[in-house]
């Protein structure tokens, strides 16, 4: 049988970013398949948040071009970006705590790809909720939740645009263990609603269980590139870790 056509959901070419005399992000090139869920990986520094926020448009890069869908988004800023269809989590979570989670998520809805208003928006968050593990969490203010239910919040915020590419960036630290295991099968649950996703993590076991395919960064350059057991067990990337004190 042949495979069906791959839909390229995202390339970056030759993208570099520069702050002053640090080359944060150097040279890198890759592309992402619509549905696929993809981990970018490497130390502590490495460039991977840099990375994400030149491809959400919170940063310009200073040289290369990054395409969403065919169309390019370099330099747009972030608002545009989100309106081509992508949307992040933070590596620290950042929320208005004073809000409700219902209206949390309902704000997520509001400035991306896909805009809802009203009870429509309002009865998707609820679904969105739901669909997070928190049915009744709707009129809890962020600030009484748990950190992993904040979590939840920040994921279901993320999805209220329906996404086409989703960026999740260290969404799973600061998790204990049982709760690490309820982040990845969330996570799980959208690879296998078809999501396209970019994760950034440090936590190798949910990298193993749920990249189709990994990118290494290492001082901003990609170092290897393939399945998460080759890249994991690639001497580069073994060396590149061991070599990071706080790896
Ligand atoms: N706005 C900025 N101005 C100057 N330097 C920056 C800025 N943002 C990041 N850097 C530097 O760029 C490099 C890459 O940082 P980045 O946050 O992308 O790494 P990372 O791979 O996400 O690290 P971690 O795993 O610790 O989150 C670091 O040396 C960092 O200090
Ligand atoms: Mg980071």
């Amino acid at each position: 049988m042949l495979s069906p056509a791959i839909t390229e959901a995202l390339t970056a070419a030759a993208v570099t970013k520069r702050f002053g005399g640090l080359v944060a992000v150097d040279n890198m090139s890759f592309k992402l398949a619509e549905r696929e869920v993809l981990g970018l990986i490497g130390p502590n520094g490495s460039g991977k948040t840099t990375m994400m926020n030149l491809i959400s448009g919170a940063l310009k890069p200073t040289s290369g071009e990054i395409s969403v869908y065919g169309e390019a988004v370099t330099g747009r800023g972030a608002s545009n970006v989100a309106r081509k269809g992508i949307a992040r989590t933070f590596q620290l979570v950042r929320m208005l705590p004073t809000m409700t989670a219902l209206e949390n998520v309902a704000a997520g809805g509001v400035f991306g790809h896909a805009r809802r208003w009203g009870k429509e928006l309002d009865d998707y968050a609820h679904a969105l909720l739901e669909r997070v593990g928190l049915p009744n969490a709707a009129s809890a203010p962020i600030s009484a939740l748990t950190y992993i239910d904040q979590k939840r919040v920040e994921l279901a915020r993320a999805l209220a645009s329906d996404p086409k590419i989703l960026l999740l960036d260290e969404w799973l630290a600061g998790l204990n263990p049982t709760e690490l295991e309820i982040g990845i099968t969330l996570i799980e649950r959208l690879r296998s609603e078809g999501c396209t996703i970019i994760i950034v993590e440090h936590v190798m076991h949910a990298i193993r269980s749920l990249c189709d395919r990994c990118i290494v960064m290492n001082s901003g350059a990609k170092i290897a590139e393939g399945t998460p057991a080759e890249v994991l067990a690639d001497h580069g990337v073994i060396r590149a870790y061991l070599g990071d004190e706080n790896a």
